[in-house]
């Protein structure tokens, strides 16, 4: 479908009037959950003015079809289902598959695709030498953007605006082997043999023997740990145009194939403001403990401009009241790690920040609350994954709504390469000065 001429267009225009004396009138449109948007694409064509929104917060760069959230009502669903819903009754595999494909799988379909997603989860035998090449000291996340690139040296990735490649095959491909990527960069990090995966275990499982299995004795993943990956999977397989998936979108937008698009939007998940978070909150959480525990200097410490120092794990651009999959994360934290039998002195103080944080008037005013990141990284560490592997993590989760958008990008026949203006602010004409005579 065209997302353009599937809008519905509101009887009324909105006029702007400009301090020149031109006036132009814009269309004004409406989606399927009533949020308004003006159409300002021929602004700068009739009128010579762009508008300016930097971080972008009141800009639509696209119209979409997978993911739907009311930040002021903490409502979050992928096609049209709640994400609670997800969260209590489905598969990651079956929600991967209703982001990328737009439906919930029936049984047959959701066999086939098992199929595929085993078919593809071994590398090319020659992918293995790259992970000699990295530096002990390698971040996963850049192990893991390099070897999706390098993907596409492997497969033919011809799956650009041109159609050439074979979209379904890249997608399950990636889907299959980001997990066999992850698993075998944390082996090679502490040293052990790669463990190939095993067919016959479910997505999350089969990650699990890889990252926890040796040859050395049987490796049997405990289906606690196995359903609070499939949890905190799902939790954070699409949040519509966050910064990684705005860059993917960026990326796609110039026909960069799969691969080339999805490394770049795991590239923008690291960052400590996105997906880096998750890592940061349980560093935070340390350095809290090791301090002494003294919860309020930490808080007064994130008040102050000038300390620089923020707490990680709260606040949301686009939440403003609750986010849902915080929600649902708090909750499970307290069963996880109940069912594993751990006590984590860092989830009562995750506890106790959030409730002085919560009752702040700072926090109150800003409309700061703890984000999806602020608990996941307490469940991943009880589940024994390192704290360096969690925004890889994030991004096994992320993988399905990354490819649905590429999708849903590359299938919209009137998308335009992304290419924002800007004003220039900077020296106006002046003559080049020989260097002899320069000050
Ligand atoms: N601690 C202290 N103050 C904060 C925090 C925080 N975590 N987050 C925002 N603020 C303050 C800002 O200083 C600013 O105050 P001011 O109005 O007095 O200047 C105000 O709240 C608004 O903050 P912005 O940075 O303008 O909000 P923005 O929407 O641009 O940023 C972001 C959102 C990046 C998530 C921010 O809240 C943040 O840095 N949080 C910590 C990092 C984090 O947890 N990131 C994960 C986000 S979820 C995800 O990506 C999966």
């Amino acid at each position: 479908m065209s997302h353009n001429t599937a809008r519905k267009l509101d009887s009324k225009n909105a006029v702007l009037y400009l301090p020149d004396g031109q006036s132009i009138e814009l269309p004004v449109f409406t989606g399927s959950e009533n949020e308004g948007a003006v159409d300002i694409s021929r602004l700068r064509s009739q009128t010579g003015h762009i508008t300016m929104d930097p971080g972008y917060g009141n800009t639509g760069s696209c119209q979409s079809e997978i993911t739907f959230l009311d930040g002021e009502k903490g409502i979050l669903r992928y096609r049209g289902i709640p994400i609670e819903q997800l969260a209590d009754k489905a598969s990651f595999v079956e929600v991967a598959y209703l982001i990328v494909y737009g439906k919930l799988p029936n049984q047959t379909e959701l066999d086939a695709f098992t199929d595929n997603l085993n078919h593809h989860a071994l590398l090319h035998e020659d992918m293995k030498n790259f992970f000699s090449s990295f530096s002990g000291q390698a971040h996963p996340m850049a192990i893991l953007s390099a070897m999706v690139a390098s993907l596409s040296g492997y497969y033919d990735a011809a799956s650009t605006a041109e159609r050439s490649g074979d979209v379904d095959t890249n997608a399950a491909r990636l889907i299959s082997k980001i997990r066999t990527l992850a698993a075998f960069s944390y082996k090679k990090s502490i040293g052990q043999p790669f463990v190939y995966p095993d067919d016959s275990l479910s997505y999350c499982a089969n990650f699990l023997q890889m990252m926890f299995a040796v040859p050395a004795r049987d490796y049997e993943p405990d289906p606690v740990v196995v359903d609070a990956l499939n949890l905190l999977l799902i939790l954070h397989a699409d949040h519509e145009q966050n910064c990684s998936t705005a860059t993917v979108r960026t990326v796609a937008s110039s026909h960069a194939n799969l691969y080339a698009s999805v490394a770049a939007g795991i590239l923008a998940l690291w960052g400590p403001l996105h997906g880096g978070a998750n890592q940061k909150v349980i560093e935070m959480l340390e350095n809290i403990r090791a301090d002494g525990g003294n919860i309020k200097k930490f808080v007064d410490m994130a008040k102050d401009k000038d300390s620089g120092f923020r707490i990680m794990g709260f606040g949301h651009r686009v939440y403003k009241n609750f986010d849902p999959r915080a929600t649902v994360i708090r909750k499970a934290c307290d069963k996880v790690l109940d069912k594993l039998g751990i006590e984590d002195p860092v989830l009562d103080l995750a506890k106790q920040l959030e409730e002085v944080a919560l009752s702040d008037d700072y926090f109150i005013e800003r409309k700061l609350y703890p984000n999806v990141d602020f608990y996941s990284g307490i469940i991943y560490r009880a589940i024994g994954i390192p704290v360096n592997m969690f925004t890889v993590m994030f991004a096994l989760g992320r993988l399905p709504g990354w490819i649905g958008q590429w999708k849903e990008l590359m299938d919209d026949p009137t998308h335009r390469i992304t290419r924002p203006r800007q004003i220039y602010q900077g020296q106006t004409a002046v003559d080049y000065v020989a260097i002899e005579d320069r000050v």
